[in-house]
């Protein structure tokens, strides 16, 4: 046989396998032999380009070529809906229209699937290109990715140009199985979120390993003559040349009657409605939005009529013929006007939406994060568009969709693949970008604010301001400068923002910080996945210090990690990972001869030097402190020097701490003539000298 006949014989063998396995669920051959034939035929097409198939079956296999999504000019507008969100405006848009035609009209009213927006553009009946909405007239071609999905036609039954619209989207199962083998930081939000990963995978390979699939609703024909009537037909023709269509399909007429007789004309499946059914049909949609395989938004009602369409026409932003009805409201709307780029601590990169200010829920919203690149592609959002904001959980403030394109011609953003604040290449690690260079400023003043943070080694005074200003001035780099401050220095060189009071104040945070407990210490190394939790776990099994931490990352065994409780596989490779890196053993052997605890021994020996000096004492805590906050501290205090700590003042209470407040123990005490300390007093029994007054700093975090 010759090679060509070959290659079409295997081409036409391999297209009925594929297609009675996707619609019939059946396979006609052994998964060895189908992998063979389809080996031997991209083999084949590698070594003779010039017969392979424009509509090869081994297209939807993907391969591991790097795409790179070229941009390109969409030959139909992809313009974006105009926004109901009551059964009124709905009801008022069909009311409208048809007085503006001044007769008879009919609506289509189908899902809005919450997906990727795709135009398919089909050149002789041959799948030429797959683009992405993008800003409406350009998009990016993503027709590597986009084959793979099996229910979309690689070729028509007719050899028609066509360009068909339709909405990209991963089945809800579908996410939930593959988000569950991701990692944590790999982990999509949401479908939509994932599906628009999966359409920009750079391998389509990669691509055709995750279950998309399509919805198709609307077909723009070449031949005009060719064109049906009205939408009715041009679904029943998408399905005819083979598109998968959304049958829960809905038809509004005057009556039902009507509309049942309309579509079962066209040889369409669907329910028909007479326009007064409008708030029943959204009514009974929104009851069942949680039970379909797929997330929707909203939904979509068209004109039906094709003349009226084009009678109708375009605004700037939407057909005039068409609205979607969505569930939820926005809560605002603004414009994006620049992306700024965050680097974390860790090196990962944050690309921050800076929107203009916009009132929300009680505050002003100037800023909100967007993730990553493929929350940006999932929106396909660019500088300039206008978009409806919602505060997430009723706190974080997200960027929910584009409402109106930019008019400035900008397409989707892309983050630049340098680090802002120190130019090294960024890489990918699933989905996010990571400055590799430890010593990017960013990431070391990061570093340095978490370490000091509240929550971790809370040391007075020393936030991320400070920490700027001793970093700009050359005294801090690494997290260890910390304990061998040059205060003098900083004295002498009059730093505006370190006062007298500041550097009093840091020097007593810093010398306190000492005495961490080493589970807070090893939280505030700032290690991926290692939190109070984490760190308390590992103490707990047996991992008390730093030293047997890295002596076991040194063996690169994950078995001891994953021999305790709680512990899982990938906080144990980060473990080794972080235990091996030269840069963080250095702190650590830094910090153990600058004293501070780095095992739990340390610890017990601590609370033992303590003096007993509380010994036999009963003690009761109320009010409000300004050096024991939480108040929880000062109970610790009393209870590591032998004293014992109750909620209520009783006979037993031997003494009160009384702090700002508290007035119902304090009349209490009195009246049973319990000793009554207040905060000035117990310092001085502690033995801690009163410093100045605390400064507080804004808590460390990147945005709010
Ligand atoms: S029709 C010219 N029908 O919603 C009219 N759009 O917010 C084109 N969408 O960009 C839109 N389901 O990506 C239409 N059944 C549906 C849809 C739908 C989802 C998306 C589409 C569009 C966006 C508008």
């Amino acid at each position: 046989m010759e090679i060509k006949e070959e290659m079409i014989a295997l081409a036409s063998k391999l297209k009925i396998y594929q297609d009675t396995y996707y619609k019939e669920g059946k396979s006609l051959v052994s998964d060895s032999e189908y992998d063979r034939l389809t080996d031997r035929l991209i083999a084949l097409e590698k070594e003779f380009p010039e017969f392979a198939a424009p509509d090869s079956p081994t297209k939807r296999v993907g391969s591991d070529l790097t795409n790179d999504f070229p941009e390109v000019q969409h030959s139909i507008p992809v313009l974006s809906l105009d926004k109901a969100y009551s059964d009124e405006s709905v009801l008022d848009f069909f009311s409208r229209s048809i007085e503006k035609k001044g007769g008879e009209l009919s609506f289509a009213a189908e899902e809005k699937i919450d997906g990727i927006s795709m135009v398919l553009y089909y050149e002789d009946g041959i799948l030429v290109r797959a683009v992405t909405r993008g800003n409406g007239s350009v998009g990016n071609d993503v027709t590597p990715n986009i084959v793979t999905i099996p229910s979309i036609p690689l070729s028509l039954p007719e050899s028609i140009d066509i360009a068909v619209r339709g909405e990209v989207y991963l089945p809800k199962k579908e996410f939930e199985k593959v988000n569950a083998t991701l990692p944590d930081d790999q982990k999509a939000a949401n479908p939509r979120n994932l599906a628009a990963g999966t359409v920009r995978r750079q391998k389509s390979q990669e691509a055709a390993r995750i279950p998309l699939d399509m919805y198709c609703y609307e077909g723009f024909w070449g031949d005009e003559e060719e064109t049906p009537k009205d939408h009715l037909h041009i679904m029943k023709k998408l399905s005819d040349l083979g598109f998968r269509i959304n049958p829960d399909f809905a038809f509004f007429a005057r009556t039902k009657e009507e509309a049942e007789a309309k579509l079962k004309e066209a040889g369409l499946e669907g329910d028909g409605y007479g326009f007064n059914d409008i708030k029943d049909y959204i009514s009974r949609m929104t009851q069942k939005r949680p039970t379909l395989d797929h997330e929707i938004d909203g939904l979509v009602f068209k004109i039906n009529e094709l003349d009226v369409r084009q009678e109708f026409g375009y605004t700037e932003h939407h057909p005039r013929w068409a609205i979607a009805y969505k569930f939820e409201s926005p809560q605002a709307e603004t414009v994006l006007n620049s992306i700024t780029i965050q680097v974390g601590r860790t090196g990962r990169i944050t690309p921050v939406a800076e929107i203009a200010p916009t009132a929300l829920g009680g505050s002003t919203i100037k800023r909100a994060t967007l993730h990553n690149q493929e929350y940006i592609d999932s929106l396909e959002l660019a500088i300039g568009d206008r978009v409806s904001i919602t505060k997430r959980g009723d706190v974080i403030p997200a960027v929910e969709e584009v409402v109106e394109k930019n008019e400035m011609g900008n397409t989707t953003y892309r983050i630049p693949l340098t680090c802002p604040c120190c130019g090294a290449e960024l890489v990918h690690k699933g989905v996010h970008l990571f400055c590799p260079n430890y010593d990017c400023p960013d990431q070391a003043k990061g570093r340095i604010s978490f370490f000091s943070s509240r929550d971790q080694m809370d040391i007075e005074s020393l936030g991320p301001k400070t920490v700027e200003l001793l970093w700009n001035n050359k005294l801090l780099k690494r997290v260890e400068d910390i304990y061998t401050l040059d205060y003098s220095k900083a004295t002498e060189m009059k730093i505006q923002g370190i006062g007298d009071k500041t550097v009093d104040a840091l020097k007593k945070g810093v010398e306190e910080s000492k005495n961490r407990p080493y589970t807070t210490v090893l939280s505030s190394l700032g290690i991926p996945e290692v939190g109070t939790k984490t760190a308390k776990i590992l103490s707990d099994g047996g991992f008390d210090s730093f030293e047997k931490l890295r002596l076991a990352a040194e063996k690169g065994d994950v078995e001891p990690f994953l021999a305790i409780k709680g512990m899982g596989e990938e906080t144990a490779k980060t473990l080794i990972e972080a235990f091996r890196d030269p840069n963080l053993l250095k702190t650590i052997d830094a910090l153990t001869s600058l004293g501070l605890h780095v095992s739990e021994e340390m610890d017990k020996k601590e609370e033992e030097d303590k003096a007993q000096i509380f010994t036999g004492e009963v003690w009761c805590v109320t009010g409000s402190f300004e050096n024991f906050n939480p108040r929880s501290k000062a109970l610790k205090e009393i209870e590591i020097r032998g004293g014992r700590t109750v909620s209520s003042v009783t006979g037993k209470t031997t003494h009160l701490l009384a702090g700002k407040g508290g007035g119902s123990k304090r009349a209490e005490a009195e009246k049973l003539g319990v000793r009554i300390i207040n905060e000035e007093e117990f310092m001085l029994l502690l033995g801690i000298q009163i410093g100045e007054k605390k400064e507080e700093e804004p808590k460390q975090g990147f945005l709010f």
